[in-house]
């Protein structure tokens, strides 16, 4: 399988849609937490210092300053601002309650996992573990210096996320993997932005090879490690690099459902962008995408909204006030200028994703299709007239990206990914898209302002109507963003 196959088959059409025999099976949901049982649980200390700096700040690459007293503090503060529960909804019909993220996650079906380990924080052993956000605690899955394992010599903090795509599959089928990607663009950024704004920065790893990892981080086979992201920097609290013996103590994964299906598709994606020999990227130095449009857009601004606030509070809108409101030029152009800053990340010494926007209720902008050329912070219209109803019927009918002020179709340059990196460059072009994603969630919620990722797609006719061919690029990812309407589920 190569990517182009995998991706053409996961398309959706009218046909598709028709064709599928698909059914969710309720009583085989993977459960969307993990365990590894029979290891030390650690705790983190309950309501950590808060990151004070303004989200907005964050985004445009200002780096905060949040001491913590030790090192389960600092894990305490990063994983509550990046990856832990932040609220919860109720099933009105049953009364059922489920859980919900600090990172957003299609369907909220929790793919990811977020592994790491430690060398040198103060009173915490080296170790490997895992983080259980149900209790937001430190599975102890061994001790020693695992980050040199990872090939890393000096970070006191390394992160290995990972994927376990059976629990994404378990709804959305074949396409699932697509999702999977996204997802850990999402966490990858939620981890980034939230290191950033206690004061340390973040270097991500995607060319790795993906048995020797798995094997380092002691996965079980369900889970496949995607991102490896190293943290440094002088907030970190680090003392001496205590040595000490390696014990392994593993743990045994917990069961996610009775039954596991297999699905013939992602396995052969999966296998198709492994790497099974280590070769670092070489930098092309920094990424520019040039280009010029009749609009410029005024210069972004920030608010106080303060990082913690804004990373906690983030929700994707279930739907948008449609017909009342619009967003004023100055929002949209500080809601783009969190996209233009530079990702720090082996594979992102060029940039794959380009925005397209369906404007539907902008101050001071005709509705239209515009492209946005990030170097110049320009838009190009390259559509005029309203496009409601074209966002939404393109959106596999979902009525908020007709109801948004404005909505995206994300473009990968696939195949330019893929003649540098092969197969693995699919996975980079859908990091790179959940990445800007993320970033337009936390703007959006810094300006007061609602958004939603969308992954369900017509993919084909996306690309028509924006007369793509595809050595231009296929649609990646879909967003829309706007006033939000009331979600009577939503509990804290
Ligand atoms: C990759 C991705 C794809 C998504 N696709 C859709 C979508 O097609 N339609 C939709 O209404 N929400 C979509 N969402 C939003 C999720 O349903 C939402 O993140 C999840 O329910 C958790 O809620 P939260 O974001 O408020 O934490 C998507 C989210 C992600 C990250």
């Amino acid at each position: 399988m190569t990517w182009l196959e995998y991706h053409e088959l996961t398309k959706h059409s009218a046909e598709s849609l028709r064709r599928t025999q698909h059914y969710l099976d309720w009583a085989n949901m993977p459960n969307p937490f993990r365990h590894y049982e029979g290891v030390r649980v650690v705790d983190l200390p309950a309501d950590p210092p808060a990151p004070q700096i303004s989200a907005l700040e964050v985004l445009e690459g200002k780096t905060g300053n949040t001491l913590a007293r030790d090192g389960a503090e600092f894990l305490s503060q990063l994983m509550f601002y990046s990856a832990s529960i932040s609220a919860s909804k109720r099933v009105p019909s049953t009364g059922a309650i489920y859980s919900l993220r600090v990172n957003p996650s299609s369907g909220n079906l929790h793919p990811t996992e977020f592994h790491f380990c430690t060398r040198g924080l103060v009173d915490w052993s080296n170790g490997l573990y895992h983080y259980r956000p149900s209790s937001h605690m430190a599975e102890q899955r061994a001790i020693g210096d695992f980050a040199a394992t990872l090939g890393n010599d000096s970070a006191p903090l390394i992160f290995v996320l990972t994927s376990i795509a059976w629990r994404e599959a378990w709804k959305y089928g074949d396409r699932a993997y697509r999702y999977c990607l996204h997802d850990i663009g999402h966490a990858w950024q939620a981890l980034t932005l939230a290191a950033r704004s206690l004061g340390s920065e973040s270097f991500a790893i995607g060319h790795f090879a993906d048995d020797r990892v798995a094997e380092s981080c002691l996965l079980s086979a369900d889970e496949w490690p995607m991102l490896i992201v190293g943290l440094h920097g002088a907030s970190i609290p680090v003392n001496k690099l205590n040595g000490g013996e390696t014990v392994v103590f593993g743990g045994q994964p917990n069961r996610l459902s009775e039954e596991q299906k297999t699905y013939p598709l992602i396995e052969g994606i999966h296998t198709a962008t492994k790497l099974s020999t280590e070769s670092a990227i070489l930098s092309l130095g920094e990424p520019k995408v040039s280009g010029r449009g009749g609009v410029r857009l005024p210069p972004a601004f920030s608010t106080n909204q303060s990082f913690g606030v804004v990373a906690r509070t983030r929700r994707s809108a279930l739907d948008f006030k449609g017909g009342r409101g619009s967003i004023s030029l100055p929002q949209l152009a500080t809601l783009l200028s969190g996209t233009r800053q530079r990702l720090f990340a082996d594979f992102a010494t060029d940039r794959y994703v380009h925005l397209y926007l369906y404007v539907h209720r902008v101050e001071g902008l005709e509705p239209g299709v515009y492209r946005f050329w990030p170097e110049h912070a320009e838009l190009e219209r390259i559509k005029a007239g309203d496009q409601r109803l074209v966002a939404a019927a393109l959106s596999l009918g979902q009525d908020l990206a007709g109801n948004a002020c404005v909505a995206f179709s994300m473009i990968g340059d696939f195949e330019n990914a893929a003649s540098r990196y092969g197969d693995r460059g699919y996975r980079y072009v859908h990091f790179e898209a959940g990445a800007i994603g993320q970033r337009i969630y936390l703007a959006a919620e810094a300006l007061g302002l609602g958004a939603t990722g969308i992954g369900a797609f017509f993919d084909d006719e996306v690309n028509r109507y924006l007369g793509l061919s595809s050595e231009l690029g296929q649609v990646v990812y879909h967003f829309a963003i706007g006033y939000p309407v009331v979600d009577p589920r939503l509990e804290a």
